[in-house]
Parts: C-alpha cells; structure tokens; sequence
C-alpha cells in the first residue's frame, strides 16, 4: 500500500468512462496504488455518486453517451463549494482541441490516453495534493478576511462603548449609508465597502477623554474642541493601509463632520471636496442621532428629523443627497423599525 494512503486517507477516487474495458485497468492502477475507487458509466450517473459518495477527484473520459465530460466537468464547476474540486480528464494524445476545451471547460489537469498504468497513481496523487493546497489557500484566505472584517466591525463597536450611543446605531448608520449609496448609483462593490467601513466612523472617539465624552450636559468651546478632534484621531488610526476597506474607513472617519458650505471640520472642504463616502455617512448618521434616544435627549420624530435635515440642505447637507434621501425615506423607516434600540437588540448584537 502506499504512503499516500496513510497521508490522504485512502482518496476515493470517481472514475467516468461508458467503456469498462477502460474503467477496468484505471480501477486495478489505481486499487493497486491504494486508491478507493467508484465508477460510473455517464455524467449523470457521475453526478449522483458525486452528491452521495462526496469522492476526493474526478478521472472523467470525453466523449460519453448522455453528458459528455465537458458538460460534466462545467455542471461540477456551477456548483456550490466545487470550485477547485480536481477533476482531471482523458484525452487522446494528439487532441489538442479536446485538451483545450477540457481546461475551458473547468478541468483542474489532463491525462493522455492511452494511459500509462504505471505512472498513473503518481499523477494523480500530485494533482491531489496541488488541489489540497489550493484549497487550503483559499480556506485561509476567506478566514483572514473573514477575521479582518469582524476586528473591523468589533472596533467600531469599541468606539461605541466609549459613547453614549448604543451597539444599534453603528447597525443602522451603516445600513442607511448603504441604502443611499445605493440611491447614488454606487456600484455593489462600493455600497458594501460602505456597508463595512462606515461602523468606524466615530472610532476616534476612543481617544477623548471621558469627561468630554460622557459629560452628560452641553460642551463648553474648550471641550468641543476636543471632541471634534475625534475625526482626526479616527483618520490617523486608520491611516496607512492598503487595504481599500480601511482606506475607505479613514476617508469616512476623516470627513463625515464636513459640512457642504465648507463650515464643518477638520478640512473645512466643501461640497465634492468631500468625499461622497463621508457625505453619505455624515447625513445617515445625523439622521438616527435625530431619532434616536440619547442620555440628553428624547428620540425626534421622523417628520422632525426630515425637517431638520431639509432645512440643513445646502449647508451641512449635500443637497443631492438630501433629496435622494426623501425618495428612499420609506425603506429607511422600515430599516429604523427593524433595528429598534432595546436591551437585548444591544445584546445580540455585541455576542
Ligand atoms: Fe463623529
Ligand atoms: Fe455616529
């Protein structure tokens, strides 16, 4: 037996081919090499005993009555958590057309028919072994930007706590950014930067000191200086990265106190100096700060809110934007509703 079976636990390989007197030697190659094997005589059959007997790789002839091997080999690749499944296909040797059809087609390597039984074991354990890895690869890949994006998510969570503002604001902020992003005509891939990057808008405030921070009653000018200080700090403690997401995350940390009259801070730019992210985030977050509770204050109503904001069109407020915002304002109450403010909606969302 094999060193591979220890090492791969005896791979079960599916071996296609509507010829037995094919299947048959492959079978014994691959038995002897210590391989477990399962055939099939089609593509379809090859589907299901895919499906039930979860094999490790895929030996698939070409042309088979009922679904060829290329159909096949694009049916595996269509489905779910198949992507870099190795499936390897038997090709005449001086086939180059089928040889490159079979690549197109989805296959992870090729071998030459007719096969050479002895080397047959030894190939396909390397093809194994090259699919693991890649697998592994793109395992570790999605688990490190599935870390990043939670350490992302839980430090803007950090600068909630350091508020008086609850884990449900963030939620809603950037759920509204997204919608009005949307509104924009922001591409997907930009509504879910947004959707990603605006939780730290106010992380900075980790750096102001409680006393201004969680001072219940109004700032004095010396303190409010301080405090707006919070966009700065948020910038540099995201600054530097070559990540998009967090050099969206500082763009939108840095600019969401920017006002469109060019009165807001730290810049003082003005209308398209600002960038569209931080504008977007500037009015989602003012509008739930309006209607939500706060130590000092009583939620607004809607109505009031938007008339706020109306008034502020133009000044601290794109105007463009504004209006978008009264076109989506209903999926933006939907959204306010489905995110209420309790305790436990504060739980679930920090666990
Ligand atoms: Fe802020
Ligand atoms: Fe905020």
């Amino acid at each position: 037996m094999n060193e591979l079976v220890d090492e791969l636990e005896s791979p079960l390989v599916l071996i296609v081919d509507d010829e037995f007197l094919q299947r048959l030697p492959m079978r014994e190659a691959l038995v002897q090499y210590g391989f477990r094997v399962l055939e099939a005589e089609n593509g379809i059959e090859a589907l299901r005993l895919l499906q039930n007997e979860h094999p490790d790789l895929v030996i698939s002839d070409v042309v088979m009555p009922r679904m060829d091997g290329f159909d096949l080999c694009q049916t595996i690749r269509r489905k779910n958590g198949l992507k870099q499944f190795p499936i390897v296909m038997a090709t005449s040797m001086d086939d180059v057309t089928s040889i490159e059809r079979a690549y197109q087609s989805g296959a992870t390597d090729f071998i030459t028919k007719p096969v050479n039984w002895g080397l047959l074991g030894h190939r396909v354990r390397y093809i194994l072994r090259s699919a693991r890895t890649a697998q592994a690869l793109v395992t570790s890949k999605l688990e490190l930007l599935r870390t990043r994006l939670e350490i992302i998510r839980r430090l803007g969570q950090a600068a909630e706590y350091r508020d008086n503002e609850t884990g449900n604001h963030i939620l809603r902020m950037s759920q509204y950014s997204v919608l009005l992003g949307r509104a924009m005509g922001l591409s997907l891939h930009d509504q879910e930067l947004l959707l990603n990057a605006a939780p730290m808008h106010d992380v900075g405030k980790i750096g102001i000191p409680d006393r201004i921070l969680l001072k219940p009653g109004k700032l004095t000018d010396a303190e409010f200086s301080i405090m707006k200080t919070h966009s700065t700090l948020g910038g540099r403690l995201l600054d530097n990265e070559p990540s998009l997401l967090l050099q969206t995350a500082h763009q939108i940390a840095l600019t969401h106190h920017e006002r469109w009259d060019g009165s807001g801070y730290p810049y003082g730019l003005a209308k398209e100096e600002i960038p569209l992210m931080g504008r977007i985030c500037c009015l989602a977050d003012v509008f739930d700060a309006l209607t939500s509770k706060r130590p000092y204050k009583q939620p607004w109503s809607v109505e009031a809110a938007m008339s706020e904001i109306l008034l502020n069109a133009g000044t601290m407020f794109d105007p463009e934007l504004v209006k978008k915002f009264v076109g989506i304002l209903p999926e933006i109450v939907k959204l306010k509703e489905s995110i209420p403010d309790t305790a436990q909606a504060l739980q679930e969302t920090l666990s």
